[in-house]
């Protein structure tokens, strides 16, 4: 049995769809979902679903190790952030190295870092007249979208898009991709491209 931990603070669409994928292969996977949100959608999402979630705030991850006895308590193999804003401290990132997995909306180094995120990445993209964006699946480090990168997937930004078709577009291709590498990386161990 594995344990997968995954830090979602919005809808969630990824956790969910990385569960569906793990649930629909008879995966031995036990999910958690952890969020800073109380009021996170995603919450409700893992409760339908019979998923434990541990909600924290800032104290429980930069001061206390309330979050680290947490998926230490329970085993976790692999995290994989999906969705959530705060930058990891380095005591948690020592205790799992290359196994917190980052989702980014784009093609990082491009339109990454503090504050880039959501709809103000495709934006960006639109406003640099990008030709392409895509997603970047990456492992962390220290600094806010930066480490090593396990996969990157691209889709065309066209004249007629805006935010919101490019935002879709981009969320095809993280349902496509994260399940499968989160799949690889759980199961199979292995930490690059499927
Ligand atoms: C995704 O676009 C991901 O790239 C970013 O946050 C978003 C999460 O979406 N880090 P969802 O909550 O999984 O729908």
């Amino acid at each position: 049995m594995k344990t997968l931990a995954i830090f979602a603070s919005g809808t969630g669409s990824n956790a969910i769809k990385i569960i569906e994928h793990l649930r629909n292969k008879n995966a031995e996977v036990n999910f958690l979902i952890l969020s800073n949100k109380t009021d996170a959608p995603v919450l409700q999402k893992a409760a339908l679903l019979g998923i434990e979630t541990f909600v924290f705030n800032k104290r429980d991850l930069y001061e206390q190790t309330n979050v680290i006895d947490f998926l230490l308590a329970k085993k976790t193999d692999l995290i994989v952030l999906a969705g959530f804003l705060w930058l990891v401290p380095q005591n948690l990132i020592n205790l799992f190295p290359q196994k917190i997995i980052n989702l980014h909306p784009a093609l990082l180094p491009k339109f990454g870092g503090k504050g880039m995120y959501g709809a103000k990445v495709h934006e960006a993209v639109i406003a640099a007249q990008e030709k392409r964006s895509g997603i970047t699946i990456h492992f962390i480090d220290q600094y806010y979208d930066q480490g090593t990168v396990i996969l990157q997937a691209e889709c065309e930004v066209l004249p007629t898009d805006n935010a919101a078709s490019l935002a879709k577009k981009i969320q095809q291709l993280e349902h496509e991709h994260l399940p499968l590498i989160v799949e690889k990386n759980l199961l199979q161990g292995v930490s690059t491209a499927p």
